[in-house]
């Protein structure tokens, strides 16, 4: 147990799949998952783990924000050994030709500020995913028909964003989407020496002001999950 997951050690498995949402992680854990069982239930932040074709994995959420985030990936990883760690969340579309409902695969997650702020000070630390599952990832896109989007994110601290030029900048170069978690968590797995992705879906868009309906969610998210699914055990 930690003072944030109420788990056993042997209840956490090697890889973990975090999404934000912890009833996204419900979901996910009931739906790809066998003998899937909740694990963790502290503060409402839902885990589970069971199977997925013979290999075990915990679903556990991370709540919004880096700074959430960064609580439940030190948890995972110093205290239950986690090794593969794998974001899938909702991103908002940062280019007109990324589409709702497309994958973004995060080579390289850019901010304006993180936790890890205070250790790297003056340095501009580049975080990037672990390039087998990125690869891996990639492949099980292609081979699934998902379009699919590799490149650099931004991990921004703010949905309510009062700085609309640092949106525009990111633009400019080249940035495909906006979310609030994978650059801390590709932090922690290079400074751990674990394994990390952020398989994203798009579910609204910063140019074009669309956002994906209700209904469409769950198919779209589900994606997303065979993706990083069939990436950490391949
Ligand atoms: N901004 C930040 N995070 C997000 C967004 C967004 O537009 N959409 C989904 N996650």
């Amino acid at each position: 147990m930690t003072i944030h997951i109420g788990a056993d050690k042997e209840d956490i498995a090697p890889t973990v799949l975090m999404p934000g949402d912890p009833y996204r992680a419900k979901w996910a854990a009931e739906t790809f998952l066998q003998d899937a069982r909740c694990i963790n239930q502290v503060r409402g932040m839902l885990g589970f783990t069971g199977t997925w074709h013979g290999h075990p994995v915990t679903i556990q959420g991370s709540g919004m924000g880096m700074p959430s985030l960064s609580i439940y990936a030190n948890e995972l990883i110093r205290d239950y050994d986690a090794q593969t760690l794998i974001r899938i969340g909702s991103c908002g579309g940062m280019q007109e030709h990324v589409g709702i409902r497309d994958v973004i695969l995060a080579m390289t997650a850019s901010t304006l500020s993180t936790p890890s702020r205070g250790i790297f000070k003056e340095l501009n630390f580049a975080p990037c995913a672990d390039f087998g599952l990125l690869s891996a990832a990639h492949q099980a896109a292609m081979a699934k028909g998902v379009p699919t989007h590799v490149g650099g994110i931004y991990s921004s601290d703010v949905f309510y964003d009062e700085r609309p030029d640092l949106n525009e900048q990111m633009m400019r170069h080249g940035i495909l989407g906006v979310e609030m978690e994978a650059a801390e968590l590709y932090n922690l797995a290079a400074r751990h020496g674990r394994r990390a992705l952020a398989v994203l879906t798009v579910s609204d868009h910063l140019l074009t002001h669309e956002a994906l309906p209700a209904a469409d969610r769950e198919r779209s998210f589900g994606d997303m999950v065979e993706i990083a699914l069939t990436a950490a055990f391949t």
